[in-house]
C-alpha cells in the first residue's frame, strides 16, 4: 500500500467515526486546516523532484476532494440525526391537559375593604391605620376599659408573651377601635376616618375565626349626632349593597367606648328561605355604634365639652358573605385555589363609586 493509500484509510476512518457536528469540525481542522495532516502532505511537494511531485500532487488533491466529500456527507448525516433528537425531545404533547390559568385573583376580603374605602372616601373620610400588635392601653384602657373592667372579659384576648397587665403590655388587637385613640391623639378635629384591618380573638367555630377583619369609623367635630351616624350608615349600606332604599333600626346596646350605644340592624326579608336586604319586615344585625364616650375623648386629650362625634365598627367577613353569597366563614382562610378562582375578583377591575361596585 502506498503512503497516500495508508493516509486515505486512516483519515477516512477518522471522519466516519465522528459522532457529533463538533467532532466533524475538529476532524476538518485536523485534516484540512493550516496545520492539518493533508496540508502537511502538500508542503512536502516542494522538496520532491518534478516527476514525483506531479504524481504525488494529483494524488494528494484527489485525496483532499475525497475527504472534503466525506466530511460533508458525514456532517449531513449527523446534522439530520441531531435534528431528529431535538424534534423528538422538544415535541409538544397536545394530548396533555392545558396548563391552568395562573392569573391571580383579588380575595373577597380585599375587595370588600376596597369597596368600603371607596364609598367612605367619596363621603370625605380619610383612611387610618394602627398596629395589629397593640398595647393594652390603646386596645382597652383608652377605649374606657380600665384593667378591672368587666368588658375586657367579653373579648377572648390573645396576650403576647410577657404580658403583665400594665399599659405597655402587648396584645393582638381584639378590635379596630384602638385606631380611634391613635387617630384622636395625632389629629385635630374635625376628624373623619375609616380604619379597616385585621383583628384577633381566641375563638374558633363555624362563625368565628381567630383572625378576622373589622372596619372602624370615627367622626369627631362640634356638631355630629346620632342622626348623622344613621344617615352615613344608610348611605354606605345603600351604596355597598346596591340598594335604592333601605331601612335601618338602631337598637339600644352597650359598649364601654360609646354613650349612648346602638346596634344597627338592616331591613331584610327571609321568606322562601332566601335572604333579601332592603325589603321586607325582618331585621339583621350588622354593626355596633354610638356617640364616642366623653371619657374616651378625654383619654385622647380632646375637650369633651367642645367636641363630640360618633363611631361604628363592622365585621368585614359578614359584609362580604352577605354581598357575595359566601356561605362559610372558615373558607375565607383555607387558601384553596378553587375557592379563590370562584369567589375572587379580577385584579384589573378595581372598585370605585363611579363605575359601580
Ligand atoms: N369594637 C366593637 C367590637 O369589636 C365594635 C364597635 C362597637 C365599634 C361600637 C365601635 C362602636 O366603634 O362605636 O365588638
Amino acid at each position: 500500500m502506498s503512503e497516500l493509500q495508508v493516509l486515505e484509510k486512516t483519515l477516512l476512518a477518522q471522519v466516519r467515526s465522528a459522532s457529533s457536528l463538533a467532532e466533524i469540525e475538529e476532524a476538518r481542522v485536523s485534516i484540512l486546516g493550516k496545520k492539518g495532516k493533508l496540508t502537511g502532505e502538500l508542503k512536502k511537494l516542494g522538496t520532491m523532484d518534478p516527476d514525483k511531485r506531479r504524481e504525488y500532487g494529483q494524488g494528494v488533491n484527489k485525496l483532499k476532494a475525497l475527504l472534503q466529500e466525506a466530511l460533508d456527507s458525514q456532517g449531513a448525516i449527523l446534522k439530520r440525526a441531531e435534528l431528529e433528537v431535538r424534534l423528538s425531545e422538544e415535541r409538544v404533547d397536545v394530548s396533555q391537559p392545558a396548563r391552568p390559568r395562573l392569573t391571580g385573583k383579588i380575595h373577597p376580603i380585599t375587595q370588600t375593604i376596597d369597596e368600603i374605602v371607596a364609598i367612605f372616601g367619596e363621603m370625605g373620610f380619610n383612611w387610618a391605620d394602627g398596629p395589629e400588635i397593640e398595647t393594652d392601653w390603646y386596645n382597652f384602657t383608652a377605649m374606657n376599659m380600665p384593667a378591672d373592667h368587666a368588658a375586657r372579659q367579653m373579648q377572648d384576648t390573645f396576650y403576647m408573651a410577657g404580658h403583665s397587665g400594665d399599659e405597655g403590655s402587648l396584645v393582638l388587637r381584639t378590635h379596630t377601635s384602638p385606631v380611634q385613640a391613635r387617630t384622636m391623639l395625632t389629629q385635630e378635629p374635625p376628624i373623619r376616618v375609616i380604619a379597616p384591618g385585621r383583628t384577633f380573638r381566641s375563638d374558633y367555630d363555624a362563625t368565628h375565626t381567630p383572625m378576622f377583619h373589622q372596619v372602624e369609623g370615627l367622626v369627631i367635630d362640634e356638631i355630629s349626632t346620632m342622626a348623622h351616624l344613621k344617615g352615613v350608615l344608610e348611605d354606605f349600606l345603600k351604596a355597598f349593597f346596591g340598594l335604592d332604599e333601605v331601612k335601618l333600626r338602631l337598637r339600644p346596646s352597650y359598649f364601654p367606648f360609646t354613650e349612648p350605644s346602638a346596634e344597627v340592624d338592616i331591613q331584610c326579608d327571609r321568606s322562601g328561605g332566601q335572604l333579601k336586604l332592603g325589603e321586607g319586615s325582618d331585621w339583621l344585625e350588622i354593626l355596633g355604634s354610638g356617640m364616642v364616650h366623653p371619657k374616651v375623648l378625654e383619654n385622647c386629650n380632646i375637650d369633651s365639652n367642645k367636641y363630640q362625634g360618633f363611631a361604628f365598627g363592622m365585621g368585614i367577613e359578614r359584609l362580604a358573605m352577605l354581598k357575595y353569597g359566601i356561605p362559610d366563614l372558615r373558607t375565607f382562610f383555607d387558601g384553596d385555589q378553587n375557592w379563590i378562582q370562584h369567589y375572587g375578583f379580577d385584579p384589573l377591575d378595581r372598585p370605585n363609586v363611579v363605575t359601580g361596585l
